[in-house]
């Protein structure tokens, strides 16, 4: 295939198989589910990771279950980047900022004390309406050049743009890229932030690769999309939420003079995303699969009981390429309610709330959701569950 960065061919690293969008979770065990192909491919001239086959954005999104959770770490996270925003003077007191993919209004909540305006975008009809109802303005669309436009004619230019954990959710940024343009000020910052490529091959998260993940960038493969954009870098930031994620801050080229930050990512990138580095990571998944599923098979043989903790889309694909089921692990606790009563595609997984880890504690869970490894953990022995053990399977599979 070709690199929807750049254009130039691409090789495939891992194939995943025939696999349902991670988010479609049935109603009905019987439900039929359509499957389609799930493998990551990269370009070796602009280091793009991408996948090679990609579901439209509109059948992917309209209807999307995905609601933010609340949880301590992401709060904190928010404070940070606010912070970092403010030190960096790319927040000012009188800000016009605009999110798109701006989900239940999580993060712009917490923008908002700090900036003049916050308006919110996203097309997820029940999530907007969600935000709404909580106090962040959000307009219940796709963002594109149109919606910049009647954005600029009703509220004026944005001074920042934001797009968090969105611009790798389509088959091309480029669109999502020339709103951005189009709603910005001359001297305004775009920020992105999404999960690191880098993090993502160096800690083998390969249950990071989904339908809805349809790139996987790097600050090589973002430095090459903002220029044919007319944009640049300016700054990254990096943190460890969701398994390891990086802040780009970019600006119209002219105005963006790279941090020494911007260089010693390149650096460690060129060492880090190679040829060789992504076939081991291939491999490492491949292991990571047998390993996880000989313990389970052991233990379901040995009589004990497995529940899934997190209904998240990494579980998705780890189940589905591990081939556990519901026959293994009939039930994942989740708080999201959207998302109780339903089915773990492909896998038949039931979703539970979470009271019935209390109730009911299973000898084993499965932490689908380990990039809240902490905090679960915590809960669930703060609730008076101490006997049920933890199976972490990401970095490597370990039992706590
Ligand atoms: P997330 O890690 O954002 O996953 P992904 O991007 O892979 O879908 O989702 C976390 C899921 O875990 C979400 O469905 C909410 C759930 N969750 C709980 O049920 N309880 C908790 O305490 C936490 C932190 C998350």
């Amino acid at each position: 295939m070709t690199c929807r960065i750049c254009e130039a061919p691409t090789e495939s690293v891992l194939d995943l198989g025939a696999c349902p969008p991670a988010n479609w979770l049935k109603r009905t065990v019987d439900e039929e589910q359509e499957t389609f192909p799930l493998e990551l491919e990269w370009c070796r001239r602009c280091t793009n990771l991408q996948l090679t086959y990609t579901v439209a954005a509109e059948r992917l999104y309209r209807h999307y279950l995905y609601s933010t959770p609340r949880s301590p770490s992401l709060g904190r996270h928010y404070r940070e980047l606010v912070d970092y925003l403010a030190a960096t003077g790319v927040i000012r007191p009188d800000a016009f900022v605009v999110e798109m993919g701006s989900n239940t209004g999580g993060f712009l909540a917490k923008l908002a004390p700090h900036v003049g305006r916050v308006l919110g975008v996203d097309p997820a009809q029940e999530i907007a309406a969600e935000a709404n109802a909580s106090g962040v303005p959000t307009i219940p669309e796709f963002f594109t050049v149109d919606v910049a436009r009647a954005i600029i004619d009703e509220a004026g230019r944005a001074d920042l743009v934001v797009a968090r954990h969105c611009l790798a959710h389509n088959a091309s940024p480029h669109p999502m890229l020339d709103a951005a343009l189009a709603a910005l000020t001359e001297d305004g910052h775009l920020v992105i932030e999404n999960a690191y490529a880098l993090d993502t091959i160096a800690r083998g998260e390969f249950d990071q690769i989904y339908h809805e993940h349809m790139f996987y960038f790097c600050v090589g493969s973002m430095r090459t999309l903002l220029d044919r954009h007319g944009l640049g870098l300016v700054d990254v930031r990096h943190s460890a939420i969701h398994g390891g994620s990086i802040v780009f801050v970019a600006a119209r080229a002219g105005k963006a003079k790279p941090s020494d930050a911007v260089e010693n990512a390149l650096r460690a990138e060129s060492t880090g995303i190679t040829h060789d580095s992504l076939y081991a990571f291939a491999d490492r998944a491949r292991a990571t699969r047998d390993a996880l599923r000989s313990l389970v098979l052991e233990l379901v043989e040995a009589g004990r009981s497995i529940m899934a903790y997190g209904a998240t889309a990494k579980g998705t694909t780890l189940l589905n390429f591990t081939g556990l089921t519901a026959n293994e692990i009939p039930y994942c606790l989740d708080g999201t309610e959207a998302k109780q009563g339903r089915f773990l595609p492909m896998s038949n997984v039931q979703v539970v709330p979470e009271h019935f880890g209390i109730t009911k504690p299973p000898d084993e869970f499965l932490l689908t959701a380990w990039n809240y490894e902490a905090e679960i953990v915590e809960k669930v022995r703060r609730a008076g569950n101490a006997r049920s053990r933890f199976i972490v399977p990401i970095p490597e599979v370990r039992v706590r």
